[in-house]
């Protein structure tokens, strides 16, 4: 890595890119982008403990695309990945709700694994490392209200220790890399993600339930739920917008430096719920009910919006979809996949 080149940029044409944790919601979604803008090269690393084959397999034809099988805890594995590679994107990490069952197993790959994939790009002098962090470094909790900016600080008190230990992981995760650009010169950009939403969406973001758990129970003929009186304020990034400001990242002259990603505006969840009620043409009402025991939920102290001024300004990146279309489009994938495997389970 060479801090005193002229540009960081990584472009995205002609470009070799590895994607660590790509067969993720965001990776698959990333890595069609860096497809479709000229990539050279993209490699899937992933060890599928989350991510799903499901989610890259329309790749498969694709000549420029490698699947590796690996796991960010092995060493080896990263430093034979990242071999000729220009710019990797760092988005193997556990999750809020999977961190609730095993925060010793989720701290070491959202720690250990990211020190990893640090040692790996300079042993083999990649160009740029994109860091995939999340809005959690702001943490949860009556703290958190307001316009969160990238200067905000972390908010403990109050909130669920799974979501801490999250976002705590994710603030270390960022400092080793500015920390290896301190010492090794680095060329890094941390983008922080609000809530991703859209097609291929999983269960395991704990705020992106409130879209498909709605549906899934509007298709069950249930009445939607919504926690409270639905005030709660809740700031999603499209999956496909997301995906442009991790490939902004790589070309953009940014190096040490942290954005967040958001989307247009952010929403409560009585107006999310009604959308996603509105979007299947359902004519369910929702209904008002009390937090479950024991499930963890992500809490602020009022209305909050995650800024995004700061990456339109580093990497020039500003979202494009909003609420409405992005929901249709999850609806429609939903919908479509669920078709298919009908189909599929009637051939047997
Ligand atoms: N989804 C969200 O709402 C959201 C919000 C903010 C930040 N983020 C961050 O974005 C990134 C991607 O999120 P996503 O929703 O696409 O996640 P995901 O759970 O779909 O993907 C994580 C991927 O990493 C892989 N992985 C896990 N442990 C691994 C290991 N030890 N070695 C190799 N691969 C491993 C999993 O198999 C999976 O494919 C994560 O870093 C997450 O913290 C996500």
């Amino acid at each position: 890595m060479n801090t005193h080149q002229k540009s960081h940029s990584v472009p995205v044409k002609g470009g070799r890119f590895l994607l660590i944790g790509g067969a993720s919601l965001v990776g698959s979604t990333t890595a069609d982008l860096l497809l479709a803008q000229g990539a050279a090269e993209v490699a899937l690393f992933d060890n599928f403990s989350f991510g799903s084959t499901d989610n890259i397999r329309h790749l498969e034809g694709d000549k420029r695309v490698r699947i590796v099988q690996g796991d960010i805890l092995r060493l080896p594995q990263l430093l034979a990945a990242t071999e000729n590679i220009d710019g990797v994107l760092h988005l193997a990490a556990v999750m809020t709700i999977s961190m609730d069952r095993d925060s010793w197993g989720g701290l070491d790959i959202n720690i250990r694994g990211v020190q990893n994939v640090i040692e790996a790009c300079r042993a083999n002098r990649v160009k740029k490392l994109v860091f995939a962090s999340s809005n959690a470094v702001y943490g949860y909790g009556p703290g958190v209200a307001g316009d969160l900016v990238e200067s905000t600080p972390f908010h403990s008190a109050g909130a669920p220790p799974a979501a801490i230990i999250y976002g705590a992981s994710k603030i270390i995760g960022e400092q080793l890399c500015r920390d290896a650009h301190r010492k090794d010169g680095l060329n890094y950009v941390v983008v922080r993600y609000s809530t991703v939403y859209g097609e291929r969406q999983h269960y395991r973001a704990a705020n992106a339930l409130y879209i498909i758990e709605t549906h899934d129970r509007i298709k069950k003929g249930e009445r939607p739920r919504v926690i409270g009186d639905g005030s709660e304020t809740k700031h999603f990034v499209y999956v496909g917008d997301l995906a442009r400001a991790n490939a902004r990242a790589f070309e953009a002259d940014a190096t040490d430096a942290a954005v967040n990603v958001s989307g247009p505006a952010p929403v409560t969840t009585l107006e999310l719920v009604k959308l996603v009620i509105e979007l299947s043409g359902s004519k369910l009402t929702p209904e008002h009910v009390e937090p479950e025991a024991g499930k963890v939920r992500l809490t602020s102290g009022g209305a909050f919006r995650i800024d995004h001024a700061a990456a339109e300004k580093a990497i020039g990146w500003k979202p494009e979809i909003d609420m409405r279309e992005g929901i249709r489009r999850l609806l429609k994938w939903r919908d479509e996949t669920l078709a298919a495997e009908t189909a599929k389970g009637d051939k047997k």
